[in-house]
């Protein structure tokens, strides 16, 4: 890789994708770049439930492989269940709650787990964090006819993609509703900076004659930092040859939307993205 890359060189995504069908390496480099995008689970860094974000993220795991094929991603799919406020039917304390998963509900069809108390617990967390999470959330069902209409006239696909119309700048939104809760959709367009995932950071390089560039961080190794320009365009640099690489994750160029949409609007364009469920083109 370093060989490819040995001359910083810079080329459009499509021109990379022609050149890298000669070349099998550069296909799977790139191809290994763009799979990491969609895929990602969310990152429950929230930090407003006192609990251990990394329980948190094995909860969120947990409950997303196994339990929302009942429940729904929101916890709200079993009729007359919410397992998303903080309030339950069979259970007051934590340790109800981690009973239950375990040996489910005798009668019914809520089945036992056969789970270790300790991951029990970290799904109990990511309940809490859901409770959290839904505590300032003023999402209604919206009208996602009108939230295609915003999303259009706000220009998000100057950032974002969706089947194949859009940039690649920001993250590609085609599967964005079986990904994120609403709650964590709202709280992206109220405050974007708040929680930036990993996987979707930029990254300010400044080269050793002085310039400085910001791009979508695409891959890093030892000897290499591979970026996304504004313009779409791939970057990669040897590090050897950069004064400087910050990785941003307290800023974002996503833009907030905080005061200048109603709580209505909120709700239509978080339909409208809640109901984006494709594989994404690539
Ligand atoms: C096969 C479907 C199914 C799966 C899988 C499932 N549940 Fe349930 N669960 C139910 C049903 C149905 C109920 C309601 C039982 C009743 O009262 O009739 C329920 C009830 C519950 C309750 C009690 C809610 C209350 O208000 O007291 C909790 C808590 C719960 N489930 C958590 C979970 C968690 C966490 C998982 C994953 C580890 C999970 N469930 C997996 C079907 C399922
Ligand atoms: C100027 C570019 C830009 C614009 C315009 C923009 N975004 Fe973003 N958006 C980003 C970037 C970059 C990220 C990734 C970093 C972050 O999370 O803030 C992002 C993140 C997101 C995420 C989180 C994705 C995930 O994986 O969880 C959602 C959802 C989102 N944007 C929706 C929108 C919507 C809807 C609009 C239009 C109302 C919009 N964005 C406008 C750049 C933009």
């Amino acid at each position: 890789m370093a060989a490819i890359w040995a001359l910083r060189r810079s080329i459009s995504l499509s021109q990379y994708l022609s050149t890298a069908k000669r070349s099998k390496k550069r296909l799977y480099i790139i191809y290994a770049a763009l799979a990491v995008w969609p895929l990602a689970p969310l990152s429950a860094q929230r930090g407003n439930t006192g609990r251990d974000p990394h329980e948190v993220q094995t909860g969120s795991e947990v409950f997303n492989s196994i339990c929302t094929i009942c429940h729904g991603q929101e916890g709200n799919q079993v009729p007359g269940i919410d397992l998303a406020h903080g309030t339950f039917h069979f259970a007051k304390t934590d340790q109800d709650l981690i009973h239950i998963i375990r040996n489910g509900i005798p009668g019914t069809e809520m089945p036992a787990n056969n789970m270790s108390e300790a991951s029990a617990a970290a799904v109990v967390s990511y309940l809490h964090q859901m409770a959290a999470d839904n505590a300032d959330n003023t999402i209604t069902n919206g009208n996602p006819d009108h939230g295609k209409a915003l999303y259009q006239s706000l220009g998000c696909a100057k950032c974002h993609r969706m089947g194949e119309v859009g940039s690649r700048l920001g993250p590609d939104l085609t599967n964005i509703g079986n990904l994120r809760r609403s709650a964590v959709l709202e709280r992206k367009l109220l405050d974007p900076a708040k929680d930036i995932l990993p996987e979707n950071r930029f990254v300010t390089v400044v080269t050793q004659s002085g310039r400085t560039i910001t791009g979508r961080l695409m891959n890093q190794d030892t000897f290499t930092v591979l970026l996304m320009d504004p313009s779409e365009t791939l970057l990669s640099f040897d590090r050897a040859d950069l004064k400087q690489v910050t990785i941003e994750d307290k800023s974002t160029i996503m833009p907030s939307y905080q005061g200048k949409l109603s709580n209505q609007d909120v709700s239509d364009l978080v339909t409208y993205l809640k109901q984006q469920k494709g594989v994404p083109v690539q």
